[in-house]
């Protein structure tokens, strides 16, 4: 039996009568199941998307991905069609941007648990982290107060590309004929070419603001690294960035921005540091890792008195930054008068994500932690099953880099010691996550989900040839997620809401879809054997409270 997605009543043996939302008028269905059309007088074969079920007989979406590229591929016409009256971008003046950040830890309904010094075991004070952050920083750690202005300098840097559009995904909606409205808040569109420069532009201005000449710091993917290139650019800052070996060579244009910008990049391990020194030692041709990347990092910058040490994620003042993100595209749903059911981002180490959900999840805390004016408010946290921290990982006290230089931070870890494997989403590849993250996740509040990276390659195609932006792949394991739920709002009968982060482009990233489309991409699910070994090595370490 068929039935046809706008048909009130089943078309039975083959024949019947279709009420096709593309036609005024209800329409015969021909035996062949191809619309007789002589009564409308419209072409003897239609041609629209939701027809075009009516000729494969298949009234059920198909649940791969593939299928949909499929689709859209043979009826892009269709898919690009703009509904009218209805903004694809929501837009914001410049005047209406956030001149605070918002800090979720007034609002926490547990206080997190504090940083450790690792030699003592005991909190670490605001002395302990003066080798390395200059002090509005480290205040900003530790704040409980609910809103932090932003600087007018800062305000002004981040005028360059903010406030950054919130787009109505229209044709990935109707390449996946869901229900849901689908929203993706886009900070592709900053210099660099992601979310990071809103958290590298704050850290270089409070930096200078310090007396501070020269900022160290790692990268993975090489975002982080060309964003804080580029915001010490903006403030006549120096900078070093010790990036991932595996991505220094499979990205030598991320390396060349970096430089064009004004920074140094040298592949991690280096011979700059003893810590690099010693890893090259004992294996020449260690891939790198962030844990790594960071340990020379700090390393560098406790060594100079005119050197402070800059990270791009995990910490609670980088999230804080991050929270415009979130504050805009509030207030750009307000304008259209929608309010998310579903938030999702990808976790590599908890920044965008935190970016985007945090004033979200305010929102949920105040109601109480479930909905926000009667509705189920879900926020979701997107990371690789490669790279599992959340899902597959433990919650306790861990070092957040391979060389133990870091105070031990209360979060969901993989081990400190843990290599992940060389997938294309280099930014995803950290064993930890930001406490706040992990904590929200603990109690409830946000929840989680791993993919694979065959099928996010798989999404981000079809987010190109929908709305046309290649994603990063980071990003994309947000997509991922997104179409998973719009296909689930679709099939529970409901009008869901569905709001993103789209952390950046894929720009930088051709290389990884070069290996998609040459088939040579593998997937890797950490076992959960192996993530009980590593954690083997940090089981002497404190559990939080
Ligand atoms: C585009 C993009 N998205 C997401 C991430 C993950 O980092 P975070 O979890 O801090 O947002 C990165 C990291 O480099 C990235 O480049």
């Amino acid at each position: 039996m068929l039935k046809h997605r706008g048909a009130k009543a089943p078309i039975g043996g083959g024949a019947g009568v279709c009420r096709c939302p593309h036609h005024s008028e209800s329409v015969e269905v021909g035996a062949n199941n191809h619309l007789s059309l002589s009564k409308v007088g419209a072409p003897t074969e239609c041609s629209h998307l939701f027809c075009f079920y009516v000729k494969q007989k298949s009234w059920e979406p198909p649940p791969t991905i593939s299928y949909f590229i499929a689709i859209i591929n043979k009826h892009q016409s269709q898919v690009m069609e703009v509904p009218k009256m209805q903004p694809r971008k929501i837009t914001l003046d410049e005047k209406e941007m956030p001149t605070a950040y918002y800090n979720i830890l007034a609002d926490l309904p547990r206080p997190l648990d504090p940083p450790l010094h690792p030699g003592t075991g005991k909190p670490i004070g605001p002395e302990d982290l003066s080798a390395i952050f200059p002090p509005e920083l480290i205040k900003q750690e530790v704040s409980r107060e609910r809103y932090i202005e932003i600087p007018d300098e800062v305000q002004n840097a981040y005028r360059l590309y903010r406030p950054t559009p919130l787009i109505r995904a229209f044709n990935l909606e109707r390449a996946l004929d869901t229900s849901a409205e689908i929203y993706y808040k886009y900070e592709g569109v900053s210099p660099a070419g992601s979310h990071k420069p809103n958290t590298a532009i704050a850290q270089a201005y409070y930096n200078k603001q310090a007396g501070i000449k020269r900022l160290t710091t790692e990268t993975g993917a090489g975002q982080w690294g060309s964003a804080l290139s580029l915001a010490c650019n903006l403030f006549g800052l120096e900078c070093k960035v010790y990036m991932v070996r595996v991505s220094y060579e499979q990205k030598p244009y991320r390396r060349s921005m970096i430089q064009a910008w004004g920074a140094t990049v040298v592949p991690s391990p280096s011979p700059d540091t003893s810590v690099g020194r010693r890893i090259l030692e004992k294996n020449p041709d260690s891939p790198g890792s962030l844990g790594i990347a960071i340990s020379e990092a700090v390393e560098d910058a406790v060594s100079r008195e005119d050197t402070n040490y800059s990270l791009g994620s995990v910490l609670n003042h980088v999230l804080l930054h991050q929270t415009v993100i979130g504050q805009e595209a509030m207030k750009q749903l307000e304008k259209v008068d929608a309010y998310p059911g579903i938030v999702i981002g990808c976790v590599g180490g908890g920044s965008n994500f935190g970016g985007i959900a945090l004033p979200f999840v305010r929102d949920k805390i105040l109601s109480g932690g479930g909905s926000v004016n009667g509705k189920n408010l879900r926020i979701i946290a997107v990371e690789p099953a490669s790279c599992p921290s959340l899902t597959k990982g433990e919650f306790r006290y861990d070092f957040g880099d391979t060389a133990q230089m870091t105070p031990l931070l209360p979060m969901h870890t993989l081990g400190h010691t843990f290599m992940p494997p060389s997938i294309h989403a280099g930014g995803l590849r950290y064993h930890g996550m930001a406490p706040i993250v992990s904590r929200l996740y603990l109690d409830g509040l946000i929840e989680a989900q791993a993919y694979k990276q065959l099928e996010v390659f798989e999404a981000a195609v079809l987010f190109a040839r929908t709305e046309g932006i290649i994603p990063a792949p980071e990003s994309a394991h947000a997509i991922k997620a997104v179409i998973e739920e719009a296909k689930r709002s679709k099939e529970e009968g409901e009008k869901k809401v569905i709001l993103f982060n789209l952390s950046g482009h894929g720009h930088f990233d051709m290389a990884a879809y070069d290996a998609y489309f040459a088939g040579k991409l593998e997937d890797y699910e950490m076992p959960r054997e192996a993530v009980k070994k590593a954690l083997e090595e940090i089981k002497t370490y404190p559990i939080p409270a």
